[in-house]
């Protein structure tokens, strides 16, 4: 009896929306409209089962050639060594561990692709961007301090402190960078949303580009003196 009534309760809450909360659903499907617009702006779909990657073709379009549908075997889905911990004696003290369609072929038009973050105490994954994914990424094991800066004008910081098990999600194209703020080491998987999502690392793009951008450019664009561009271009 109590659970029918609190049945007709909730058909009569769905059927009398107040103004404010038919307005707010109309919102939500012009915002739904508009996302299918931009899902072209992500991977596109597969237009068959898979298209494991041929390596070895010489051929190039927008992905990679798919192999020979019969000649695929189990092993062109699979990848082995995420066990392993990266080696993070470097001078950021971090290390990552891709698997993108270059190191599982499977992986080609399925828009999907993921990595293992290994950091020494203390360590950072310096502020980079992926230009073609989103990515979620998840504590394994330590605490990492994880932040990304929306775009201009704003600019603004969203930064969390993250625990074990804890998981956070970077939005496309935005820069975005984590710190291990543990005194052991901290291990992290993220998972991204392209099979290439390809790495701008904010320091070596700018810093570290072949050939140098014009060092009078850069102190311009950083609002400093040449000889502090020519020390920074001088570490990357
Ligand atoms: C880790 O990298 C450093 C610097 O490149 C190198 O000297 C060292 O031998 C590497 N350690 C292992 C275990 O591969």
């Amino acid at each position: 009896m109590y659970l029918k009534m609190t049945t007709n309760e909730q058909r009569h809450q769905s059927t009398s929306f107040p103004f404010s909360t038919m307005t707010s659903h109309l919102l939500l499907f012009g915002l739904l409209v508009a996302g299918c617009s931009l899902a072209f702006a992500s991977d596109p779909s597969p237009l068959q089962d898979f298209c494991v990657a041929d390596q070895n073709s010489r051929v190039f379009v927008n992905g990679l050639v798919c192999k020979e549908a019969r000649l695929v075997q189990a092993d062109d889905f699979f990848y082995s060594g995420l066990q392993l911990m990266g080696n993070t004696s470097n001078a950021v003290g971090s290390a990552v561990t891709p698997v993108t369609v270059a190191e599982l072929p499977g992986l080609n038009t399925l828009g999907i692709s993921m990595a293992r973050i290994d950091f020494a105490p203390q360590g950072i994954n310096p502020p980079h961007t992926h230009p073609r994914a989103t990515e979620i990424l998840t504590v394994m094991e330590g605490r990492i301090l994880v932040g990304f800066v929306t775009s201009n004008p704003e600019n603004r910081l969203i930064t969390k402190l993250l625990q074990k098990g804890d998981v956070f999600v970077f939005p496309k194209g935005l820069i975005h960078f984590q710190k291990n703020v543990g005194n052991g080491y901290a291990v992290a998987i993220a998972a991204l949303s392209s099979q290439n999502p390809g790495v701008i690392t904010i320091a070596n793009a700018v810093f570290g580009s072949n050939p140098d951008i014009a060092a009078d450019i850069l102190a311009k664009a950083f609002q400093v003196d040449v000889n502090v561009v020519n020390q920074i271009q001088s570490k990357f």
